[in-house]
């Protein structure tokens, strides 16, 4: 049976860094749904292993064991083009350094999600510029990401994770870099650009800030995910 309020399930994930003794098993059988639309918040102390659910949710790095499941698609039972696929259209990462590409204008790293799902042109320079007006950057397009601040790159990175359409959201740390007063408008706007679009959101964070945004939190501890109460 097939659950279509269910976005993201997550069975037996196991993951270790065999080069790292202090990283063995930093994810042991770990199980966790998401619901369609739901803003979930991942808690844990630096190096308890957020990051690297994330990536493995995002289908950028492999488990040792366990599936996660997109819809009910087995995400490691694809070939790495179909993940690659999946991954182009369907999922938008944001990330705590904001990851822009310092050698292209704000317009142009709005475009590359686009660029790289085959869509060029008219069509995707409008959308570019109206998710840049959506997250208040409009007519810095020609601009590049280092005559920005902090908070206006995320809000560039913002854009590029939505730009494409995505159902599935990301978002590591992503206001680890910013300021305290500068973090919440930029997590109000991720909140509030999510929930419009009915996108599912993911974060991870040890700010306890978010807390109060998130529909569920959670928190990593010793591998594994422990209910946490909003
Ligand atoms: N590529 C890697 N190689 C070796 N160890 C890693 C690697 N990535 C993360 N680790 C280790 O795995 C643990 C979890 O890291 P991470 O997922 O980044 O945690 P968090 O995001 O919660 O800070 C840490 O001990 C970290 O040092
Ligand atoms: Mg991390």
């Amino acid at each position: 049976m097939t659950d279509s309020a269910l976005h993201l399930r997550l069975r037996g994930i196991a993951k270790s860094y065999r080069a790292s003794a202090r990283a063995a098993n930093v994810l042991h059988r770990l199980d966790l749904d998401v619901r369609r639309g739901e803003f979930l918040v991942l808690l844990g102390r630096s190096g308890s292993g957020k990051s690297t659910l994330l990536n493995l949710m995002g289908g950028l790095d492999y488990p040792d064991a366990g599936e996660v499941y997109i819809d009910e698609r087995a995400l490691f039972a694809m070939s790495e083009r179909e993940r690659t696929l999946l991954r182009r259209r369907e999922i938008g990462f944001v990330f705590q350094a904001f990851n822009l590409v310092p050698t292209l204008s704000v317009r142009e790293n709005v475009l590359l999600p686009l660029e790289l799902n085959g869509e060029l042109g008219p069509e995707a320079e409008s959308r570019a510029a109206s998710w840049l007006a959506a997250v208040g950057l409009e007519g810095y397009g020609e601009a590049f990401p280092d005559e920005l601040s902090g908070g206006e790159q995320q809000r560039v990175a913002i854009a590029r994770a939505l730009v494409h359409g995505p159902s599935l959201i990301l978002a590591d740390e992503p206001t680890g870099n910013l300021d305290l007063s500068t973090a919440q408008k930029v997590l109000d706007l991720l909140d509030d650009l999510c929930r419009r679009e009915g996108k599912t959101l993911v974060m991870a964070t040890h700010s306890r800030e978010v807390m109060g945004l998130a529909d569920r939190v959670v928190s990593l501890e010793d591998g594994r995910v422990v209910e946490t109460a909003v």
